[in-house]
């Protein structure tokens, strides 16, 4: 069997195209959705995500802007320019890049940010929104894998899902998306006995470690769909290429369905940043 592969591309590419109606609109009526997007510190996989995500929200017509700090900031200047952007009737979304320097409370900068403004849905009312099935803003990994799975046409209720990870990022909002889809849901960790006996099980599985080709095809239940999280580096004497969780070749070989990593899970992410945003504005305009 050689998978379907799962073109996160191309979803995020007809996604993006369909929120330019939705912009122009908002725009036409002085709703111009804004994002700020916060960097403390100079990780560069961080500063390549940031980059990213302003550049997205320009081509797709959003106002963005990036704050950079240095890494040795103290906390209550970048905890008064949140109190600011809260006030400011033309900023609808503010994402603080995790993670921050280790002097900062993170759940105390997430805290601090509006929860209409919340659009990595990261605060811990929009948190419970998502665990009572009421969801406000959906993290925006899993909120991308649960729409790449819809428009494949994967049924979720009843199946088995299994996920690896338990982060707040994607491991645990995923856990409670496939959840509220009425998929029966394990979600394995670093102190997992047996991963394997679980893995074997799903019908979905979701990778999510930052383990570079660390599912590979004998973890994988013949038929099964899954959806690797994972953006991983290899070292220069590997090649330096890009790789995720999972064991593609290995794997393409006994799933139903895979996603590729470039390619799968990652345009997905930044696209539903977008929807959270303008979906933001759409609220503030309406009220
Ligand atoms: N760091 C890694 N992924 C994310 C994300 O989705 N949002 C934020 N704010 N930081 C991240």
């Amino acid at each position: 069997m050689t998978a379907q592969i799962l073109d996160g591309k191309a979803l995020a590419d007809e996604l993006r195209a369909s929120f330019k109606a939705r912009v122009a609109a908002l725009t036409q009526k002085g709703h111009r959705p804004g994002l700020v997007v916060i960097l403390v510190g100079e990780d560069p996989a961080s500063q390549v995500y940031v980059r990213n995500k302003v550049s997205a929200c320009e081509a797709a017509g959003l106002y963005s802007e990036k704050i950079v700090y240095p890494a040795d900031v103290a906390p209550a200047v970048v905890l008064q320019k949140i109190a600011e952007l809260n006030a400011a009737p033309n900023i609808h979304g503010i994402l603080v890049q995790l993670p921050l320097p280790p002097h900062f409370d993170e759940k105390a900068v997430l805290e601090a940010i509006s929860a209409a403004k919340d659009v990595d849905g990261f605060h811990a009312e929009n948190v419970g929104a998502l665990a009572q099935g009421n969801p406000r803003f959906i993290p925006c990994t899993p909120y991308g894998v649960v729409k790449l799975l819809e428009k494949s046409g994967i049924e979720l209720a009843g199946k088995e899902a299994v996920v690896i990870g338990r982060s707040n990022i994607v491991g645990k909002p995923m856990a409670l998306l496939l959840l509220n889809a009425g998929a029966t849901v394990t979600v394995c960790h670093s102190r997992t006995r047996d991963l394997a006996f679980h893995t074997r099980r799903a019908d979905v599985l979701v990778a999510a470690i930052g383990k570079p080709r660390f599912v590979t095809a004998e973890m994988v239940k013949p038929g099964a769909v899954v959806i690797d999280v994972g953006i991983n580096r290899l070292p220069p004497e590997a090649g330096g290429k890009l790789c995720g969780d999972v064991d593609f070749e290995g794997v393409k070989e006994v799933a139903r369905a895979l996603t590729p990593v470039p390619g799968g899970v990652g345009p997905m992410t930044i696209t539903m940043l977008l929807a959270n945003t303008i979906e933001a504005a759409e609220r503030e305009a309406g009220r």
